[in-house]
């Protein structure tokens, strides 16, 4: 199913990651205006969609976010949603990972997701319209035993999002997470490197791994007015995550 975006301003950040590029496109297709913003920013990326601006920006400090959000609200003056989708890898025996493993990780997801919504918030508020989703994770269920600082954080977040959800549901913004499971993206490949126990044959209930278009469409959904009723909750988008044997 198709939404219609129309002229709506999305901000997405994560943007070139695999997760948040298919984001993007989805918005574009579907008409639109889409900043894309991550540390790093490829003009040629999103070059078929002229809707979309490249925008550098570190979540990790905060005053380079504020100046993003400023940046925004000058060239577009409207924001309809953000999609907060950064992390950096971190993957490995919990005995081996270090403070600065957890700190970077903590500082890229959770406070990486924090300072963009904090921006935009108060824009939502004074509009009584807006709609935000992170992408969280399956781990934060069900941590992979490669995989705790990230886990750990997608159970903050989807916390988080409960929380916002119901603080400022009364204000007209709905705030949800998409948590993935097993999606295939370099982040995924990542993670079955750095395995440290065998890998299950099959690892979820539904053939995957998924795609990261499989989670844009959740992303899609939770934006579109279709979810006016929806918010403070977390959709699994993991294939049902384990099969029982
Ligand atoms: N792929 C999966 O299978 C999967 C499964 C479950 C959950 N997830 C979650 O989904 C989200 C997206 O995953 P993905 O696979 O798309 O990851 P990805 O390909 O590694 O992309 C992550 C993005 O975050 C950006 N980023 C990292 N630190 C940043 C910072 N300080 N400031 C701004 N941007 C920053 C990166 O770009 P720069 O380095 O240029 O900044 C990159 O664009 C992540 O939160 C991940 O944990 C993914």
């Amino acid at each position: 199913m198709g939404w219609s975006f129309a002229d709506r301003v999305y901000w997405v950040t994560g943007a070139f990651g695999a997760l948040g590029a298919a984001t993007v496109t989805r918005l574009a297709d579907a008409g639109a205006h889409v900043i894309a913003s991550s540390r790093h920013v490829d003009d040629k990326r999103f070059a078929d969609f002229p809707r979309v601006v490249p925008l550098a920006v570190d979540v990790a400090d905060d005053d380079s976010v504020r100046a993003a959000f400023a940046h925004i609200e000058e060239r577009f003056d409207r924001l309809d949603g953000l999609v907060v989708s950064t992390n950096v890898a971190a993957f490995g025996d919990f005995l081996d990972l270090t403070d600065d493993d957890w700190q970077r990780v903590i500082d890229a997801k959770l406070l990486g997701s924090v300072r963009p919504i904090r921006a935009a918030l108060p824009r939502f508020i004074e509009q009584a319209r807006g709609a935000i989703v992170a992408i969280s994770g399956r781990g934060g269920i069900a941590p992979p035993p490669n995989h705790f600082p990230g886990s750990s954080v997608n159970a903050a977040l989807d916390l988080l999002v409960q929380g916002l959800g119901r603080r400022y549901g009364p204000h007209g913004v709905r705030v949800n997470a998409v948590a993935p499971g097993p999606i295939r993206s370099p982040r995924f490949d990542a993670m079955a490197t750095a395995q440290v126990e065998d890998e299950p044959t099959r690892l979820t209930a539904l053939d995957g791994p998924g795609t990261p278009e499989d989670v844009a469409a959740a992303v899609a959904y939770l934006l579109s007015d279709d979810a006016r009723f929806v918010t403070g909750t977390r959709l699994y988008v993991d294939g049902g995550g384990p099969p029982y044997a």
